[in-house]
């Protein structure tokens, strides 16, 4: 079923930008073809991929059960995920038909610094501070932060990112508390409940990934178990929040800040310029409305060192594929 002989591998490339083709364009070794799509991958677009042998993923395709028996009718016998989260496939469909593989790590940095940049934005008020003197206003008035020196931050997922975070965060004198499903002996971290990292820290970041288990982790019940004034960071996927209640909570005045670079319903709008539309997430446009909120679009992964990974490490999953049937980078969910 894999390929002996020297075949171009044809790759259907979806939601295409212009930051990915420079770098996949620079990866592309001379037996692989890519046809870069601009659409996203949902049922009504798998048809694209037809006769082509791999389609290549990002985070907001939709590669459910329909759009996976759609892609195996069309030939395509293997979804390169070219990110680590794989949420948006259904992996137990796939098992037997269309296997799938991805990146599990590309410079965690990045997306630790990014989560860094956000809090430390927030907390100081830079957003602010920028746009006033633009405008020629030096008032400080309403700028007042606070250290992070000496403050508690709870890191829930402590893996390459959440450790990667955490160590930033102990460069700044932050005292560091994780939970994790899988504690890992050698983190360094110092481990507590769920319910203790609610109840001890000022500013909770959130590093797992998006499981039937983590879905709306941040929720009206666990929102009432923080610090008044605490601060949200989440640069991991954004249904781990439920948005009503973080939007209740940040009204409510509980919720002192939150730092998003992702949302439970980002997938229509981030990644595009919709400046010229109205916003029909009521929920978001409230979110974005208020003073204390930051909202990036899904940009955390985006330096030039993690795109050259994810490139390579993409590329280097389909060629290993179709030379051997197999990759150390394949999901699995039988496989744990
Ligand atoms: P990783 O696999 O190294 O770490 C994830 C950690 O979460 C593991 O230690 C795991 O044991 C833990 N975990 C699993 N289930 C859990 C649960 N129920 N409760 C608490 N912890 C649990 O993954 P990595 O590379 O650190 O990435 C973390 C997440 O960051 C990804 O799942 C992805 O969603 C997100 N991400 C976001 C990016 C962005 O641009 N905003 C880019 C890359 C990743």
């Amino acid at each position: 079923m894999w390929r002996k002989e020297f075949v171009m591998i044809k790759v259907a490339f979806f939601d295409t930008k212009p930051y990915d083709r420079a770098a996949f364009e620079a990866a592309c070794p001379e037996d692989m073809k890519i046809k870069f799509f601009e659409t996203k991958l949902n049922a009504d677009t798998a048809d694209l991929a037809h006769g082509y042998d791999a389609a290549c993923v990002f985070v907001n395709d939709t590669v459910d059960a329909a759009a996976l028996d759609a892609l195996e009718a069309g030939g395509v016998r293997l979804v390169a995920l070219r990110c680590a989260g794989y949420n948006n496939v259904d992996v137990r469909h796939a098992f037997g038909h269309i296997h799938v593989v991805r990146v599990p790590a590309y410079s965690p940095y990045a997306v630790a610094e990014h989560a860094m940049a956000m809090l430390l934005t927030s907390v100081r008020r830079v957003h602010k501070a920028y746009n006033r003197t633009r405008d020629f206003n030096f008032s400080l008035n309403g700028l007042v932060g606070f250290d992070l020196y000496g403050k508690t931050v709870g890191v829930i997922g402590t893996g390459k990112i959440g450790r990667t975070f955490a160590a930033i965060c102990r460069g700044f004198g932050m005292r560091v508390l994780g939970y994790d499903k899988y504690p890992a002996e050698d983190a360094g971290i110092e481990y507590v409940s769920l319910d203790t990292l609610f109840a001890e820290s000022d500013i909770i970041s959130l590093h797992c990934p998006l499981t039937e288990e983590t879905k709306y982790l941040i929720c009206k019940e666990n929102i009432a178990k923080m610090k008044k004034g605490v601060v949200i960071v989440n640069t991991s996927r954004g249904a781990l929040i439920r948005s009503e209640d973080l939007l209740e909570g940040i009204k409510e005045r509980k919720i002192g800040a939150a730092c998003l670079d992702v949302y439970e319903e980002e997938s229509d709008i981030f990644f595009e310029d919709n400046s010229g539309h109205i916003l029909e997430d009521d929920t978001l446009a409230r979110l974005i409305s208020m003073p204390n909120v930051l909202v990036t679009s899904h940009q955390a992964f985006l330096t030039e060192e993690a795109l050259s990974g994810i490139a390579g490490t993409t590329v280097e999953n389909i060629r290993t594929f179709f030379a051997t049937g197999a990759c150390e980078n394949e999901l699995c969910y039988r496989c744990g």
